[in-house]
């Protein structure tokens, strides 16, 4: 008989948010924005806003030990850590590095993962076929991003949306249970839409380049939602079907909390009903490679998701990159 590859389950989670909240209403004192503005078109009301000591690492290794401690887990018995960011501590050593470095942990490795939004969708793809293969048996994934740090304090386009968090789930092989297919996508096109110029080799820092604000993110906000309603919407609806599934089918569809409008939008196509979906924009905003992480903690804490339940994640971020996830899931 021949044996069938094992699933990647998610067996524990973990997550951590900054103490600060900043809500519309601060917002409204020092930019020329409203509470109705910014809840209208976005579906936000707060976010949580890291310290100026607080980076992506120390957030992202907040979140490792509270998974660890609440599941009763040794930061020795990870494998592999992906940490995915697009608000990396400094370009190298790589924020995983620092995160293993902070849990005592040098028995394992780990690497940083640049997918923006769709950050958490990409590392949980590698998490799953390091477990598929049999290369690790436990990978944990976190998605981390202190976007505090790279946006524009006075720009009321890109300063409202975004939140600092993060989030860690772990990876281990099941025959039952775990991760049962994907799709993504990447297409560079879209680089010109949502993106830093500089820091990077292409614009090293200098006078220039802080003069200019480039070290902060710029959005076409109308192009990114547009593209994003389409991609969400498509390859939600494609994982769907490859898998003969119908929207009633899911117990809970966790999307990227980007805006409620993209959510909704994407809800409204599989024909979900609200309780089928999960939505914490509200609280937290746009917290990058975060949010379904984060998403996932929320739906464990309430218990909604039981043994067999289907949960599919939905992504859209830069680049472009956009993807779909459906999970049988197996914890209690
Ligand atoms: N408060 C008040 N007014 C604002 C504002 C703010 N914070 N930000 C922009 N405006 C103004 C604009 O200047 C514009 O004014 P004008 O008509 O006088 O030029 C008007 O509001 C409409 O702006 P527009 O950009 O057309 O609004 P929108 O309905 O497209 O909403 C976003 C803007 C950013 C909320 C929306 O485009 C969006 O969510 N895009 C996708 C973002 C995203 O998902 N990014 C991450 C992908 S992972």
């Amino acid at each position: 008989m021949t044996q069938s590859l094992p699933k990647a389950m998610i067996t524990a989670m973990g997550s951590y948010l900054p103490q600060t909240i900043l809500t519309n209403k601060e917002l409204e004192k020092v930019l020329d924005t409203s509470d109705e503005w910014i809840y209208s078109r976005t579906g936000i009301r707060e976010r949580r806003i890291a310290t100026v000591n607080e980076s992506t690492s120390d957030m992202a290794a907040e979140a490792a030990k509270d998974m660890l401690d609440k599941y009763n887990l040794k930061a020795d018995d990870i494998d592999l850590l992906i940490v995915a960011t697009v608000t990396p501590d400094m370009f190298f050593p790589s924020t995983a590095a620092l995160v293993l470095q902070k849990l005592n942990h040098s028995k394992g490795w780990g690497f940083d993962l640049s997918g923006a939004c769709s950050g958490f969708l990409y590392a949980l793809s590698v998490g799953n076929a390091y477990i598929r293969s049999g290369m690790a048996k436990k990978v944990a994934v976190i998605g981390a991003d202190k976007m505090s740090a790279i946006t524009n304090q006075s720009d009321r386009n890109t300063r409202i949306l975004f939140g600092d968090a993060a989030a860690a789930i772990l990876l281990e092989p099941s025959t039952d249970y775990g991760i049962l297919d994907e799709i993504l996508y990447t297409d560079g096109s879209g680089k010109d839409y949502l993106y830093m110029p500089g820091g990077g080799s292409r614009n090293p820092a200098s006078h220039e380049t802080v003069e200019k604000k480039m070290h902060f993110i710029y959005q076409d906000g109308k192009t990114v939602f547009k593209f994003a309603v389409k991609g969400m919407e498509e390859v939600s609806e494609k994982i769907l079907r490859k898998n003969k599934l119908k929207g009633s089918d899911l117990t809970l569809f966790i999307p990227h909390q980007a805006n409620k409008r993209i959510i909704d939008a994407t809800t409204e196509r599989l024909g979900l009903l609200k309780n089928q979906v999960l939505i914490n924009i509200d609280r937290y905003a746009n917290t990058t490679a975060a949010t379904i992480p984060l998403g996932i903690c929320e739906a464990t804490d309430k218990k909604i998701l039981k043994p067999g339940n289907l949960l599919l994640l939905a992504a859209f971020g830069a680049g472009f990159t956009w993807g779909s996830t459906l999970i049988k899931w197996g914890m209690s």
